[in-house]
């Protein structure tokens, strides 16, 4: 009795990653990528950047911003081909998914190629619906020239990155707190892991467990990613990841106070509140320094070559729950499956599942939302205000 009682003391003390392997519950992937995420059709008016994010719904131009390539990877995209003048915006896409996903979820993102270059600030990150209230997972985020990735957190105040945490990335600010700073950021120590090194290595694969235990992000670049990520079916595996590149334990920050169901987001804008600020984009972009120095030097004009490297290259999205109840989806959609390698385009293997929300309709949600089932039907009109709330993401 006292060995089985010890026993069931240390089991109750592992981490869920050991605990259980993960059940697949949706894949982006091939033709079918764009199925079940929505286009933003607005400005960036969240983080001030000077893109029009545009949808395939509505103007089909976005067609050669956001398709699948002919080796069935997708590929989301700046403008590199308009002659952009002053003062007009460089159009850019934002993609969000419909499915939102609760604590006890780990996303796969596999890709070769990363979005870089001056202004370029790309970024594959989460969202509850209410934000900062249900809080932000940067899973990948980076800006200029930078070379290596930048993961965070940001939330309510309250909740902090705990120090000494066993990880491979550096701690930079602890405070999640998004309305008093830019979160809690880890840097990640492998530089294979952004720009141009990012693709001359292959790209690489970011896992993000959300769990009731804390908010673990993995990073290996192509020639490590592991064999249980690799060869991962119908569900996956954690126990042989090791340590990862950023550890948010619930120690420190209780994640069912901070953060709400998630949904994903894949995004560029150019300049703006993080990539923009002219002393940051000097330093290592040039321009004369001054408040639109990085639009005048990067975003107008001829868009190539400065643009030819502002895009993501993507072999798929995958989420894996404790169980399929951990994904919640508006009525009558269903989960997002892998297509056939063939190329495509959003307008023709979106129907039904993408549609377009405008971050302009001044539509407002005016406090927290709660996610269920039942509301879900009212997504996308929700959607909107979200955006609208959202004045400041990245922060
Ligand atoms: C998890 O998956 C691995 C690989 O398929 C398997 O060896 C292991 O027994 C599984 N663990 C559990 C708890 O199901
Ligand atoms: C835009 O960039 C792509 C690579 O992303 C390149 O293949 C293409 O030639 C560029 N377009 C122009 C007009 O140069
Ligand atoms: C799914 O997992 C969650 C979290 O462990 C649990 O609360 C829930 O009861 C499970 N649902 C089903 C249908 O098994
Ligand atoms: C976004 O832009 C629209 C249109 O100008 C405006 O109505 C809305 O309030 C803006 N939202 C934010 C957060 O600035």
């Amino acid at each position: 009795m006292k060995t089985t009682l010890s026993l069931a003391t240390l089991v109750s003390l592992l981490p869920a990653a050991l605990a259980a392997n993960f059940t697949l519950i949706d894949t982006w992937q091939g033709s079918n990528f764009f199925d079940g995420w929505d286009f933003v059709n607005n400005f960036d008016n969240t983080t001030n950047g000077d893109v029009n994010y545009i949808s395939p719904l509505v103007n089909a131009s976005a067609n050669q911003l956001a398709f699948v390539n002919s080796a069935g990877q997708a590929i989301i995209k700046v403008d590199n081909v308009t002659n952009v003048p002053y003062p007009d915006k460089r159009d850019s896409i934002r993609i969000s998914t419909s499915t939102y996903y609760e604590a006890g979820t780990v996303w796969i993102f596999d890709a070769t190629h990363l979005p870089y270059g001056c202004s370029v600030w790309p970024s594959f990150w989460t969202k509850g619906q209410d934000w900062p209230r249900q809080g932000e997972i940067d899973i990948v985020e980076g800006i200029n020239l930078q070379e290596a990735n930048q993961m965070a957190l940001h939330t309510f105040a309250g909740c902090t990155a705990a120090t000494g945490t066993t990880q491979t990335g550096i701690t930079g600010d602890t405070n999640c707190n998004s309305t008093t700073g830019s979160g809690c950021t880890v840097g990640e120590s492998n530089t294979n892991s952004f720009g141009a090194n990012f693709a001359s290595s292959g790209g690489g694969v970011w896992a993000t467990q959300f769990d009731a235990s804390g908010i673990f992000i993995w990073f290996w670049s192509r020639s490590n990613v592991p064999a249980s990520i690799t060869t991962a079916t119908d569900s996956i595996d954690l126990s042989s990841w090791g340590t990862p590149s950023a550890a948010y334990p619930a120690s420190s920050c209780t994640i069912g106070d901070f953060f709400g169901p998630q949904q994903l987001v894949i995004d560029i804008t150019l300049c703006g509140d993080w990539a923009g600020v002219p002393s940051i984009y000097q330093p290592t972009c040039g321009g004369d320094g001054s408040a639109n120095g990085c639009y005048v030097n990067s975003v107008i004009n001829a868009g190539s070559p400065h643009y030819d490297n502002a895009y993501f290259e993507i072999n798929y999205v995958k989420a894996f729950g404790v169980n399929s109840s951990v994904a919640i989806r508006p009525a009558g959609t269903s989960p997002a499956t892998s297509g056939s390698a063939g190329a495509s385009t959003p307008t023709s293997t979106a129907k039904g599942s993408g549609t377009t929300t405008s971050a302009g309709s001044g539509t407002t949600t005016g406090g927290a939302v709660a996610l269920t089932l039942e509301n879900a039907g009212i997504f996308s009109v929700l959607g909107a205000g979200v955006l609208a709330l959202a004045s400041g993401l990245f922060l």
